[in-house]
């Protein structure tokens, strides 16, 4: 009977190792299940702790992670715990130097422990009696989890309410589980230093991508400091660039500054950790800011830094700064990342840098030649326009977007072209040419034109560059000044020889009327003397009239409306119209503003003109007359004059003479005195008005007169 209660007993045990095994394999079974399909390591690690709960039958057990800064071990997972317990256990470290508890002596000496009897335990060693009494332990068993052989945290099993009795396989079993932890720590860390990688390889890509579409200095900065933050997982960042003189840096681009007035922060380079980084050309990182003397604080809470400097060509650019809200943050992986990154940005910055100079050049050139005075055109060697200024645009009347990429050929005048293509095709320079192009007023334009010859850095010919400038005002000032000298060293000597004939005219012409009184009923003779009493007449009036246009003018200004003055020439020469079957055909814009003029003066100019296009026309035709203010484009459309013409359709006068007629004496008529226009003209200069004249042979002449304005317009 009693074998036989043995060998069932015996059955029974083998029955229960078996279960127990079986139990074993298919815990080991899901669990490598798991490993294989499952990333998540906070998963697996629960995985864990409930298959081995369940195998050795545990109260509680629980995972512990070694926090290296604070030298504690702190709760990470734990199962079987009262929600009060797991709420202690997660709120209190184990401090590694203070809490000689098991955990903690796992760790320390990085092997498994197993107590069966805690109560003994405690008693023998002073250890764990408090913790012992708090947990109610009966027995524990603690085995070390590690990484690279280290021990950096602890699984755990207890019981409360009766013996735990392990075997040395148990023990093993354990063991086996800690190490399978270890596994997922492992493959954790791989997974995250992966994922660290990754996302430090994507910043640097994204980096390059981003910076070969910028070339904004400012915008660049802006990535650079983004990424570098993104790269090392810092709280901020700040880019660090040194003023002109490296005596202070200030901060280019941040990241987390956000609420600091950046622009008002200077730190000095020879008292600052950035400045020891920028001189040395070193990275380096701070693990306590509190303990470092050269640390300057801009923003609260930073606890570590990385510096790393911007180097390109052994030129400092800058000192990249990742900071971080707690110590002993930065790893010699992250410098060395942050360098490779702080590489590739230096050159992109450099290269920014550069190219912001390069602009700042470029705007500087094309300012200077787009205010420059004279009309700039640069004309590369296949005759295409590649440069216009805005004074040149004005000066040739052409649109930039129009001319821009054509050939010259297609709106430069024919000089021009000419000088273009002697310098490309024979590399010969002007250095000054007149041309005389027509405006759209019919007025002559005369400008000055250079040409210069553009060569590559190998010294051939590359171009051509014209410069134009307009002489039509300096020529129409010449030729007045010209005629006004003319005109007066004229006046002065017909004045002296009408004063010397004048006296020697009165005898003549008192002795001739003595005469035609002693003579008397010969018709002939008569006839003779009454011919030369009006050859006397005549020269007297002549005289006169030299002597009139010689005698300094007294003119009066006033305001006065100059259409006014006009009508009333008009209503003087009005009998000779008729005569002549003129029809005159006068308007004035709304605007006839009130003119400072001499009016008895001015009366005398149109009637001498009028009686000249009177003069002119023979056989019937029109005398047109316009009034209107004159606008300046160039000067944001403001009132320049006020222009009058006089338009006759009369015989012309031909070019020859054109230079001429203002020339006192000159005239084509028989009965002229040819002083009328020169009269015309003085008066006009006592106005500081001007006149032109284009005449058409055979069609007729327009007399343009320009009249300042008063500025009493309003
Ligand atoms: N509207 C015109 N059409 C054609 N020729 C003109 C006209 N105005 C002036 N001229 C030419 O200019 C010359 C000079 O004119 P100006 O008025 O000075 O003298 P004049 O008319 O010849 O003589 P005066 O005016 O002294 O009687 C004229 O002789 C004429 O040849
Ligand atoms: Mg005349």
């Amino acid at each position: 009977m009693a074998s036989e209660k043995k060998l069932t007993d015996k059955i029974s045990r083998l029955q229960d190792e078996l279960d127990k095994k079986n139990r074993i394999l298919s815990s080991i079974y899901k669990i490598s299940q798991k490993l294989n399909r499952t990333s998540d390591s906070a998963q697996l690690l629960k995985t864990i702790l409930h298959e081995s709960r369940k195998i050795f039958g545990f109260t509680r057990a629980i995972i512990l992670f070694l926090n290296k800064e604070e030298n504690s071990l702190e709760t990470k997972y734990c199962i079987g715990f009262t929600p009060e317990e797991e709420a202690f256990s997660m709120s209190h470290p184990l401090d590694m130097d203070k809490h000689l508890c098991l955990e903690t002596l796992t760790v320390k000496q990085n092997k498994t422990i197993y107590i069966r009897d805690m109560e003994a335990y405690a008693r023998a060693n002073d250890i764990e009696k408090k913790m012992a009494r708090r947990w109610k332990r009966v027995s524990n068993i603690s085995a070390p989890l590690r990484i690279n052989r280290e021990a950096v945290g602890s699984i755990g099993g207890d019981r409360t309410h009766e013996k735990m009795v392990l075997t040395g396989s148990d023990i093993r079993l354990f063991s086996y589980f800690a190490s399978l932890i270890n596994i997922i720590l492992e493959n954790a860390r791989l997974l995250e230093q992966n994922k660290k990688r990754m996302t430090q390889f994507i910043s640097l890509q994204e980096l390059s991508q981003k910076t070969s579409s910028t070339l904004n200095y400012g915008q660049l900065l802006n990535i650079v400091a983004g990424n570098a933050t993104k790269l090392v997982h810092g709280s901020s960042c700040a880019l660090m660039m040194p003023d002109d003189k490296g005596r202070y840096f200030r901060i280019a681009a941040s990241r987390g500054y956000e609420k600091i007035n950046t622009d008002l922060i200077r730190i000095p380079a020879n008292r600052s950790i950035c400045g020891f980084v920028a001189a040395s050309g070193k990275p380096t990182w701070v693990e306590d800011t509190s303990l470092e003397s050269a640390y300057v604080a801009i923003l609260s809470g930073v606890r570590s830094q990385l510096y790393v400097p911007l180097v390109s060509n052994k030129r400092i650019l800058g000192v990249i700064r990742v900071d971080r809200n707690s110590k002993k943050q930065f790893s010699s992986d992250d410098q060395e990342v942050l360098e490779i990154f702080a590489g590739h940005a230096s050159a992109l910055v450099e290269n920014a840098l550069l190219y912001e100079q390069i602009l700042e050049q470029r705007n500087l050139a094309q300012n200077i030649l787009e205010s420059a005075p004279n009309g700039i055109l640069t004309i590369d060697k296949n005759s295409v326009l590649q440069m216009i200024n805005r004074k040149a645009e004005q000066l040739l009347k052409v649109k930039r977007r129009n001319v821009l990429d054509r050939n010259i050929s297609t709106f430069l005048p024919d000089k021009m072209i000419e000088m273009v293509s002697d310098a490309i095709g024979y590399g010969k320079d002007y250095r000054y040419d007149e041309i005389t192009m027509n405006s759209k007023s019919g007025m002559p334009l005369i400008y000055g034109a250079t040409s210069a010859i553009l060569y590559d850095s190998q010294g051939n010919i590359n171009g051509a560059i014209i410069t134009i400038q307009d002489l039509t005002q300096i020529k129409k000032t010449e030729s007045m000044l010209w005629r006004t000298e003319k005109l007066s060293s004229l006046g002065q000597m017909s004045a002296s020889i009408a004063h010397e004939i004048r006296n020697p005219l009165a005898s003549i012409n008192f002795n001739v009327q003595l005469l035609s009184k002693k003579i008397s009923g010969n018709s002939y003779t008569r006839q003779i003397l009454d011919d030369t009493l009006e050859g006397i007449n005549r020269i007297k009036s002549v005289v006169q009239r030299t002597l009139d246009y010689t005698r300094e003018l007294n003119t009066s200004l006033r305001c006065e409306r100059i259409d006014h003055v006009l009508e009333d020439a008009v209503a003087l020469v009005q009998h000779k119209l008729k005569e002549r079957s003129i029809v005159l055909d006068m308007s004035f814009s709304q605007d006839v503003p009130p003119l400072l003029i001499d009016s008895h003066q001015l009366q005398q100019v149109f009637v001498n003109l009028l009686l000249n296009a009177v003069e002119a026309i023979s056989g019937g035709g029109t005398i047109t007359i316009r009034g209107k203010k004159e606008y300046d484009a160039d000067y944001g459309n403001t009132a320049r004059g006020f222009l009058i013409t006089i338009e006759d359709s009369g015989v012309g006068i031909v070019p020859n003479n054109l230079k001429k007629i203002f020339d006192p004496f000159f005239t084509t008529k028989q009965e002229g005195t040819g002083l009328g226009l020169s009269i015309v003209h003085k008066i006009l200069e006592q106005h500081k008005a001007t006149i032109d004249v284009k005449s058409f042979h055979n069609k007729g002449t327009i007399f343009s007169l320009r009249f300042p304005l008063s500025g009493q317009e309003d």
